[in-house]
């Protein structure tokens, strides 16, 4: 076959046929070994994928190594400047060296040539070609024997005996992740270290840089005009504004093919190779911000041009031409259809978004995507007590980025209708934003609801009981429908429980007025949630302090909540109040109560429900905490909660079972296991944005188990054993949660190849060692307490009047010194295990 290397020429001619490659060549070990595999075993490769995605530096490197198994080498013929595709064999000819040398017409000349030789032929961009490539291939392999070729294009050529290899952008890890070796980060690093001399990305600056090659969807062309932009703009600034889109890349770079001088121009180019439906399609499915299937694509993407029953055809036909990404894009091979998944990269979308806007079709697109949305939240909330619900979760959870995009179009558009329907998406997912432990995200979008109500929010803020003014409809000063009233309502009354879950006072604020205005519109489900809020933020402590009249006020809500909770059908609201007098319950002492509302709430359930029974056995493992001989019984109670919230995916659920565990650790002089517990627990809670409902007797058990651990083993350790619960994933933590001997998470943060490329502290200072940490300075104890204060970088440097640079190379002592390696753990060292902390410091939660 083509692989017996004959004398020939020599190996070293052979390599220096191709180009030397320019710029230093990253990762693509996989993609390598798969191509040499598919040269090996038939006569026809072509890598396919998107513009700038690096087929050509691919099927170099493959070809360099290669050459050598062909006696007469390997020989590259550029085909993107040809724009006739009759002048194919004279391009090849030109290529070989026989122009000039050769009177007979090209074609016959080249065939002639290599009828005797073993060669690797690279075709480079083919795609607007295909067709002239595709016969010409095929003459070539029918009249030889000893040529193979390897083609690239953004499609395949569809020839009879070609391999497709489909080329997927470089890896990049997810925001806080290391990154892995020979991904979109290290081109990065690589190619702004040779920009800007000396350029290294710092740990603090990772964050950046991961968001820069996210945005660019890891497409290496895109990371490469991004790595030379550092010379001009500082990282967090370049990741904002392209964030804002690409034009910050619009500068041509010179020396390159006018494909690739912009990430513009490399899109340009697939754009112009499309038909009239593809583009159409394309321009539709840009209004999806993550992942969607075939069903989604024709919700969106039917027009009158592309019928719904055609769009799964046309669709096909971009991911033919690499325009959209079928599955992860790593060479996946499953076919199109209901189970594939498609996505389209940062820049291929936002062009077609430009499209779409331009056609004058975004209002349709969008109001037509809304529409799927809500109808995925209605049901998702039909079923949302089903034996199924933690698969149900997954599958909105899968959907988040375009659930993110349907609201924040939809407050964004000019029709009243649009705003309306994206307030009805916003309440209706209160579930969600709890089951998911996006509190913080759920009162975001409760305060768009709000401000699209207009002077509903002045209420809100004041509690007044005026009427409330419409702001539905922009300039119309109509009195505000019931209907209106009630979407307020809603959102206030779930901006109340969103509130309290994470201990804000305003929260009781927020249910008074969600009460006042349900009240007026007549909405008992309404009213029945704002009833219920005042309930939960009364009874985690949040109103005018504990005491009898809180107690009575938070009964009486009670009281007022179930019949119209029950009026209106909401059966998980109903229950959900059961758990909330639990929990009431469990604070007050009240165990037999607590255990008794629990079962009420979970009453009829399947055990595939595992949310309400999650916080069950956390109302009950709070309510047996403290009672004596009871303490098995509360650690199992606790458990079994972690596991149900494991199973859910719910950080704030697992955060209180875990916080549980770790206070009967403690009182069990367990303190290294309460450490790393609270750590564990701390971690969820930052994702939350609050913790334990900023209650006082919870915060209470905390502050003395943390305090406990500090006193007996340090500062140092302390900081060590949270950040060891603090890293790992959560089957890890609940394996060691629920298991009777205290072994520890293993180390957080294992050396990587990251830590060799960045230097960082985590590879530094390797391995969380058994000794104390080391002291911090006083200039370093000033920048942990800014970090731990929600400081940027930054601000740290402009408040202390230093260089950016000076805090980050502080910041790396301080990590190194403290064997951490990341900002949540040194927060969680300031606020609870720094010496000397003061005690209000270890319930950082601010009471009004
Ligand atoms: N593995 C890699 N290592 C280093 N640089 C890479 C790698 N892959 C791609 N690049 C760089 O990214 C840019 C785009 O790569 P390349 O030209 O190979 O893309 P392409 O897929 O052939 O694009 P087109 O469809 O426009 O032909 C080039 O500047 C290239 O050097
Ligand atoms: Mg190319």
């Amino acid at each position: 076959m083509n692989s017996a290397a004959t004398p020939g020429i020599d190996a070293g001619r052979r390599r220096r046929q191709l180009p030397a490659e320019l710029s230093a060549f990253v990762g693509r070990t996989d993609e390598l070994a798969a191509l040499a595999g598919l040269l090996r075993r038939g006569r026809h490769v072509t890598v396919t994928g998107p513009g700038g995605v690096g087929k050509t530096r691919l099927a170099l490197r493959a070809g360099a190594d290669a050459a050598n198994r062909y006696a007469d080498g390997a020989r590259l013929v550029e085909l993107s400047g040809l724009a006739d595709a009759a002048l194919l064999p004279v391009a090849v000819a030109q290529s070989l060296g026989l122009r000039g040398r050769d009177p007979r017409p090209a074609r016959a000349a080249v065939l002639d040539h290599l009828r005797g030789q073993r060669l690797l032929l690279i075709f480079d961009t083919c795609e607007h070609l295909t067709a002239a490539v595709a016969r010409f291939a095929a003459q070539l392999l029918r009249e030889t024997d000893g040529i193979t070729i390897l083609a690239t294009s953004r499609q395949p050529l569809h020839v009879a005996g070609e391999q497709v290899l489909r080329l997927g952008p470089l890896p990049v890890p997810e925001a806080g992740r290391d990154p892995a070796p020979g991904g979109a980060v290290e081109l990065f690093a690589t190619r702004a270290a040779a920009a800007a001399g000396g350029f290294t990305v710092s740990d603090a600056e990772l964050p950046d840089v991961i968001r820069i090659c996210r945005r660019l969807g890891g497409l290496p062309l895109g990371v490469e005009l991004a790595a030379v932009r550092v010379r001009a703009l500082p990282l967090s600034e370049l990741a904002d504004r392209l964030d804002a889109g690409f034009s910050v890349l619009a500068a041509a770079r010179r020396g390159a093919v006018p494909r690739q001088q912009t990430l513009r121009a490399a899109i340009d180019w697939s754009y112009g190779l499309c038909s009239e439906a593809e583009r159409a399609v394309w321009a539709r499915l840009s209004v999806f911000a993550g992942p969607f299937d075939l069903a989604a694509a024709r919700d969106v993407a039917a027009c009158p041009l592309v019928p719904a029953g055609q769009v799964g055809d046309v669709l096909a036909d971009l991911v033919d031409k690499s325009v959209v990404l079928r599955g992860d894009g790593l060479g996946d091979d499953l076919a199109d259809g209901p189970g594939a998944s498609y996505r389209l990269t940062g820049p291929v979308r936002d062009y077609g978004a430009e499209q779409l806007a331009a056609a004058g079709q975004e209002a349709d697109a969008r109001q037509r995507h809304a529409r799927r949305y809500r109808r995925m939240a209605r049901s998702f909330l039909r079923h949302l007590l089903a034996d199924d619900q933690a698969a149900r979760l997954g599958e909105l959870g899968a959907e988040h980025a375009d659930l993110s995009a349907a609201l924040e179009h939809g407050f964004a558009a000019d029709q009243a209708g649009r705003r309306r329907d994206a307030a009805r998406l916003a309440t209706a997912l209160l579930p969600y934003w709890l089951m998911t432990g996006r509190l913080r995200e759920g009162i975001r979008w409760q305060d768009a609801v709000l401000a699209s109500a207009g002077a509903l929010t002045d209420e809100s803020s004041t509690g007044s009981s005026a009427g409330p003014s419409t702001g539905w409809s922009a300039g119309s000063s109509a009195a505000v429908s019931d209907a209106d009233s009630a979407l307020a309502a809603g959102a206030l009354a779930s901006r109340a429980v969103l509130g309290a879950m994470l201990g804000r006072p305003e929260a009781v604020t927020d249910a008074r007025a969600a009460i006042a205005v349900a009240a007026r519109s007549g909405d008992d489900r309404a009213g029945g949630l704002g009833y219920l809020a005042l309930q939960l933020a009364l009874g985690l402590g949040l109103g005018p302090g504990p005491g009898p009249g809180g107690c009575q006020e938070s009964a009486a809500a009670a009281a007022q909540a179930r019949p119209l909770l029950a009026g209106a059908g909401s059966d998980a609201a109903r229950r959900w109040l059961d758990i909330q007098l639990g929990l009431a319950s469990a604070l007050g002492g009240s165990c037999t109560a607590a255990v008794a509302a629990g079962r009420r709430a979970l009453a009829g359930l399947g055990p595939g429900e595992r949310w309400l029974h999650g916080y069950a056995r956390i109302t009950a493992a709070l309510a047996l905490y403290r009672q004596p001989g009871r303490r098995p019984d509360c650690a199992a109670a606790a458990g079994e909660a972690l596991s149900a919230m494991q199973d859910l995916g719910d950080p704030v659920g697992q955060a209180y079972a875990l916080e549980v565990l770790g206070w009967l650790a403690a009182d069990d002089g367990r303190l290294e296991r309460s450490a790393w517990l609270l750590g564990a627990a701390q971690a969820r809670w930052e994702l939350a944005g609050g913790r334990l409902g900023g209650n006082p007797v919870m915060e209470g058990h905390r502050a003395r188990s943390a305090a406990a651990a500090a006193r007996v083993l340090g500062a140092g350790r302390c900081a060590e054993l949270h950040a060891r619960g603090a890293g790992p994933p959560i089957e890890q933590i609940v394996e060691l949660a629920v298991a009777a001997d205290d072994a520890l998470p293993s180390v957080p943060a294992p050396r990587t190849a990251w830590d060799d490329l960045a230097g960082t502290a985590a590879g530094r200072g390797g391995a969380a060692g058994q000794q104390d940490a080391e002291e911090l300075t006083s200039r370093e104890r000033e920048i942990a307490a800014l970090v731990a204060g929600g400081l940027s970088n930054r601000d740290i440097a402009d408040r202390l009047f230093v260089s950016r640079r000076t805090v980050d190379a502080h910041l790396n002592h301080i990590y190194a010194k403290l064997r951490i390696s990341s900002r949540v753990q040194l927060t969680i060292w300031e606020r609870d295990v720094r010496p000397g902390a003061p005690p209000d410091k270890l319930s950082p939660v601010k009471r009004a």
